[in-house]
């Protein structure tokens, strides 16, 4: 039976009665699609070939030699879940519209890539994003990337391992381009957080049986069609078993010193004392520090982080439409815009991240976000999300503002903000926040099938 990307029922991957095609497809996805894979360490090798058979014969033999299939990963996460037996290295490997011509691909086979977005590149695509000009950029991404190569893990050593023999492979014609170092940070909880403090990656699309049945579903349901992330691989050997995804990044530096003001300054200027406090920050993110939803509670609450929710009935009193969970995710429609979202934290910090220390001791710089997700469409979810609702100021309701956590663009109008948690009355407008999120630079892949890569 071919595979069904739009069948909403989600993936029981380990099923007996599961068809011949949908097995291939495991069998040829690349790991960190479907479902994350453990990164904790996080190396990102960009690469430029400029040897076509070189080329070719290099991701083949890294795709041979190193890289496992999305079965392979879902068997391993098992093992570790019983045994407790330690799964292998993640490697990923996207490749842009300018690699697939520099590996042969001809202009018009590159146009079997439906999306526009992907056929473009991220550096023509600056405008409609508000991305900051190409000429801002870091040096690597101003540079034409073929490749990105993703290596991740629980441990630092088989990461560096990898890297060391995986860089050690790359023909005399290529260049590496540039190298980024992603490293988790936890709270004391034990939750996955950022450079603000807050829980991150909570929320996700949910492709897999397994994990669809350990969230409880009574308002919001997190299960989605592989069609979400997954669309045929035009140049595998066989489309209809063998998919990919649309794999964007960028590089999102936080200001931390400059956020951290901005909470205080929110926190005074609406009267906010005691536990009330963080709230201001919750109203900015959508969640408390701890992942708790601003529109279920009006302070942070203990206990797992809640997903199970949706705005119905806040009409911003409680979560302001502009909050960036909210901007994101309306959760009452645009199911079909949301990514699955695979980033991780870079740069180093000597302060913790979760603590109430004063902004003065936050980093300003060198610190953020390596913004990663998989889409089916990059125009139609990180370019809408970016452009239509996190940029958009009059989003859901006129004079909302801009997303405050990665909006871009002028935010040339005034914002109220609710006085008290749930409550009518609105504050006296004021100028928007400052933005604190700066994109250093990106790209867009595609991550190809294995049974593309090994046939190169
Ligand atoms: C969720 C922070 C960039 C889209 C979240 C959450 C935090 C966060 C704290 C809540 C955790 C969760 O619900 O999983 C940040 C920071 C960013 C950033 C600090 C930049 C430095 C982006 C970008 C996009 C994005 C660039 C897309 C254009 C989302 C989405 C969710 C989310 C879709 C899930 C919303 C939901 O399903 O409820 N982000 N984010 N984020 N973010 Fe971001």
């Amino acid at each position: 039976m071919p595979v069904d990307l739009n069948n909403a029922q989600p993936l029981a991957w380990d099923s007996a009665a599961l068809d011949a095609d949908t097995k291939a497809m495991l069998d040829n996805l690349q790991p960190n699609i479907l479902r994350a894979h453990v990164r904790e360490y996080l190396t990102v090798l960009f690469v430029r070939f400029n040897d076509v058979a070189e080329g070719k014969r290099f991701l083949r033999h890294v795709a041979t030699k190193h890289m496992k299939s999305a079965r392979k990963h879902l068997e391993e996460v098992r093992a570790f879940a019983g045994e407790r037996r330690p799964g292998t290295p993640y490697v990923g490997i996207g490749i842009s519209k300018a690699g697939y011509r520099d590996l042969g691909h001809t202009v018009e086979d590159v146009r079997r890539f439906g999306d526009k977005g992907f056929r473009d590149g991220m550096k023509r695509r600056v405008a409609l994003v508000d991305d900051p000009p190409v000429e801002q950029w870091e040096n690597t991404y101003q540079r034409e990337i073929h490749a990105v190569i993703l290596i991740g893990d629980a441990r630092k050593g088989p990461v560096e391992r990898m890297r060391d023999e995986i860089v050690g492979d790359l023909p005399e014609s290529a260049r590496l381009l540039g190298v980024e170092t992603g490293k988790g940070m936890r709270n004391p909880a034990g939750d996955g957080i950022e450079h603000f403090g807050y829980v991150d990656g909570r929320s996700q699309p949910l492709f897999l049986a397994d994990e669809v049945a350990q969230e409880p579903k009574e308002h919001w349901n997190p299960a989605f069609p592989l069609g979400n992330i997954l669309v045929a691989d035009p140049f595998s050997p066989n489309p209809a078993r063998h998919f990919g995804s649309y794999f964007v990044f960028r590089k999102l530096e936080q200001n931390v010193r400059a956020f951290k003001e901005i909470e205080q300054d929110l926190a005074d200027s609406l009267g906010l004392t005691g536990g009330d406090r963080p709230r201001a920050g919750a109203m900015l993110v959508g969640r408390f520090k701890d992942g708790t939803p601003v529109t279920m509670r009006a302070t942070a609450g203990g206990g797992p982080v809640v997903n199970d929710f949706t705005f119905d009935g806040d009409d911003g009193a409680k979560c302001p439409f502009s909050g960036h969970v909210r901007k994101t995710n309306p959760r009452s429609f645009g199911r079909n815009v949301l990514m699955a979202r695979r980033g991780q934290t870079y740069g180093e910090r000597t302060d913790e991240p979760w603590d109430e220390s004063p902004p003065e001791t936050r980093p300003a710089g060198d610190v953020g976000l390596l913004f990663m997700a998989f889409n089916s469409s990059l125009i139609d979810q990180f370019e809408f999300t970016q452009q239509s609702w996190a940029n958009n100021p009059n989003f859901q309701v006129d004079g909302t503002g801009h997303d405050p956590v990665i909006g871009q663009g002028a935010r040339d109008i005034k914002v109220t903000w609710p006085k008290a948690w749930g409550e009518p009355a609105q504050s006296e407008p004021q100028p928007q926040v400052a933005q604190t999120v700066t994109m250093r630079g990106g790209e867009y892949f595609f991550m190809p099938s294995l049974a593309y890569l090994r046939n190169l």
